[in-house]
């Protein structure tokens, strides 16, 4: 069976899977410029905070590669600087594309001020940092999925039977391939020590029944969908051993913001005595943030939650409030933060900076 791939790139070539088109179709569309990987991550096309930023990052080295050779330093370096500016307004809450804007604003920051490198080698350097960016995700994935897979079992004490609950999309189709906190479930299932999934259908968007459900069925992993309203009548019900979420950005104590929905799943843990994990690479961390209160939260569109498809189910002139993003508070990710570094408890995160 193929691997499901959200992001193709091979050599100035980038394609990604039409996210708004599944679980109907399978369909790639081609991003030829930053204009367009702006668009598809503001419409939803591509999404995931990984994601995000590989698709923003690996769409400026399809300009960069275009580029006509020479140009001087401070003319590549002030290109790469706006398109990179312009793709961190593209969605404000997860910071995974502005860490990498500004890693890479500070590699051509370098590159411009060293007279020992030529303008074509800082291209090619530039080029190679970008396009590193996809192996470097799947890479930090399965560590996450080893470390996260391991704690669970350790601090649940059970080696098998586990029932895992997940909200919104956290997989191949939300990062470079394998996924975060998806990815933990997958190292579970490898490892045979899965009894259940329980996703979430994670409204208004959906990606829960959408796109999670989607790779559930697709890897053949045994799954439950649920309403988010069901979130707690099946922690009752089915006994659910830990929660595992993602994440859009943690704040440097530990707070998460995360998919709607996020926070109650937490609360609810809290008072069902189960384990609550938030998995994500060190780049979904941002040290600059005290506190999830400095966290921005994007509004979505009321359509979303007023219209399936082009058939509206709320009343017409009801007003709505669309969050796309909640924040946990650190205390209740009693697991802890699971990492490509290791598994944390949010006041370690610092330290292990
Ligand atoms: O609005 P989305 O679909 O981009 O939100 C995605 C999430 O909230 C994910 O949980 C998060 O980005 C982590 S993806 C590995």
């Amino acid at each position: 069976m193929a691997t499901l791939q959200a992001i193709k790139y091979e050599a100035g070539k980038l394609d990604i899977l039409d996210q708004l088109q599944l679980p109907e179709s399978c369909t790639y569309i081609s991003i030829e410029n930053v204009q367009d990987a702006w668009l598809a991550i503001r419409e939803m096309k591509v999404r995931g905070a990984p994601a995000i930023a590989i698709v923003g990052c690996l769409s400026l080295a399809v300009e960069l590669r275009k580029l006509q050779d020479g140009q001087s330093k401070e003319v590549l370096h002030n290109f790469v600087k706006e398109k990179l500016e312009y793709l961190v307004t593209s969605r404000p809450t997860a910071v995974n594309m502005q860490l990498a804007a500004e890693a890479c604003v500070k590699l051509s920051s370098e590159l411009l001020k060293d007279d020992s490198v030529e303008a074509a080698v800082a291209k090619d350097a530039l080029l190679k940092h970008l396009e590193a960016m996809l192996a470097s995700d799947i890479a930090d994935n399965l560590a996450i999925g080893d470390y996260g897979a391991k704690d669970i079992v350790e601090k649940t004490g059970k080696k098998d039977k586990l029932r895992i609950m997940t909200h919104c999309n956290t997989g191949s189709l939300a990062t470079a391939g394998y996924g975060t906190a998806l990815g933990v479930i997958r190292s579970l299932h490898k490892t045979h020590s899965l009894d259940q999934v329980y996703c979430t259908e994670t409204r208004p968007y959906n990606q829960g029944s959408r796109l999670t459900a989607f790779e559930l069925v697709y890897e053949k992993m045994p799954a439950t969908l649920i309403c988010d309203n069901m979130a707690a009548a099946a922690m009752r019900q089915f006994q659910i051993d830990a929660i595992i979420v993602g994440a859009d950005r943690v704040a440097a104590n530990g707070d998460t913001a995360n998919k709607i929905g996020t926070y109650q799943l937490a609360v609810l843990a809290k008072s069902h005595n189960i384990l609550f994990y938030v998995a994500a690479p060190f780049s979904s961390i941002d040290f600059e943030i005290p506190s999830g209160q400095s966290i921005p939260i994007e509004e979505r569109p009321h359509s979303e939650m007023t219209h399936t498809g082009s058939i509206r189910t709320a009343a017409a002139g009801i007003n709505c409030w669309n969050p796309g993003f909640d924040v946990t508070p650190a205390e209740l990710i009693t697991g802890g933060i699971v990492t490509e570094k290791g598994v944390f408890k949010a006041d370690q995160l610092v330290r292990n900076q």
